[in-house]
């Protein structure tokens, strides 16, 4: 077995608060072992378009605590073409770069398999998703930060609904999934949730607003972006036809959701997942992926990241239920 002496890394998809913790972890790790760490500039864009930079012990300094990614980020459609990836492959060659960590979601896995595949590039995911709805793992780097963004924010929409006996309907990230909507109603106290996961009952949940706006009280209802109806605006759309409109208002949160200072358990499992990337490389392993499952580090295949993920906490929406009953 050769030793891995030259590893890059990337971000890749939305950023997530904790990106930089993993890519100084990355760096780091590579530091500490006395092999070459090279940073790639916005995803698979850079590799494409040869912008690779050798990275020391410096250059990831004081970035720990800082939101988003130093080394920028992109959703890179060229990376679908096998031309490009040829492109790509020989920018690696040059600097016999021998082992590439991606910190990124599904879809940017889904490229870096195919791309080992082809070349011989060792590979290892690290994921990194505010929405954190990748299968194989229970955490994404960004997930905690981002619920915590969202709960402030829903608390002090909160203040104004319950002074003005309003109710909200409250849009968050999470596009095909419901996994930040679920969690967010859970630990905001909110009323009502609707996701993607979910077929609404629009009758029903009409009339608990009905009797909510009847009663002078005020609700909270956390929509996911990617619910059936089709988003907040669209659920006001079809509330204001009975005449509800008066006491509706829409709050779409939008980006504010995917940025800041990662949150402790961001910080800890983006080093965690950096260190054990390294580690795994170092010893000769690729095509895997770096994941939380029962409250621990492991690495599975990165194949795993491909199924579909599927909500393991869809018991809260009787919870929320139970607890939100007038
Ligand atoms: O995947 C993270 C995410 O924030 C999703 O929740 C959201 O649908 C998407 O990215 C938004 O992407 P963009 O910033 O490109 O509009």
């Amino acid at each position: 077995m050769v030793k891995v002496q030259n590893i890059a890394v990337l971000t890749s998809g939305g950023d997530s608060p904790g990106m930089n913790a993993c890519i100084r972890a990355v760096v780091r790790s590579c530091v500490y072992h006395k092999i070459n760490a090279f940073g790639i500039i916005d995803g698979f864009n850079g590799l494409i378009r040869d912008e690779l930079i050798p990275m020391g012990y410096d250059d990831v300094s004081n970035i720990l605590q800082r939101g988003g990614t130093i080394l920028g980020t992109a959703r890179c459609k060229e990376f679908h073409d096998p031309a490009y990836r040829k492109i790509a492959a020989e920018n690696l060659k040059k600097r016999n770069i021998d082992g590439l960590v991606i910190i990124g979601g599904d879809g940017s896995f889904k490229g870096a398999t195919v791309f080992s595949q082809e070349y011989d590039v060792a590979v290892i995911g690290i994921p990194g998703t505010i929405d954190n709805d990748i299968n194989g793992t229970d955490y994404a780097i960004g997930f905690d930060t981002a619920m915590n963004t969202i709960i402030r924010a829903v608390d002090n929409i909160r203040d104004t609904a319950s002074s003005h006996h309003r109710v909200f309907l409250v849009e968050v990230m999470g596009n095909n999934s419901g996994v930040l909507a679920l969690n967010t109603a859970v630990s905001s106290g909110a009323e009502e949730v609707f996701m993607p996961e979910k077929k609404e009952d629009l009758e029903e949940i009409r009339e608990k607003i009905d009797r909510a706006v009847h009663a002078n009280k005020s609700s909270i209802i956390i929509v996911s972006e990617g619910d059936q109806v089709g988003g907040a605006k669209e659920v006001f759309n079809y509330l204001q036809q009975f005449g509800l409109s008066d006491k509706l208002r829409v709050s779409i949160l939008g980006h504010i959701q995917r940025g800041g200072s990662p949150t402790y358990l961001d910080r800890l499992y983006a080093t965690l997942f950096g260190e054990e990337a390294v580690s795994a490389l170092l010893q000769g392993r690729s095509n895997l992926m770096t994941a939380v499952q029962g409250g621990g580090v492991i690495l599975c295949n990165l194949s795993v990241s491909q199924q579909p993920y599927q909500i393991k906490n869809m018991h809260y929406l009787k919870l929320i239920r139970k607890l939100s009953v007038y």
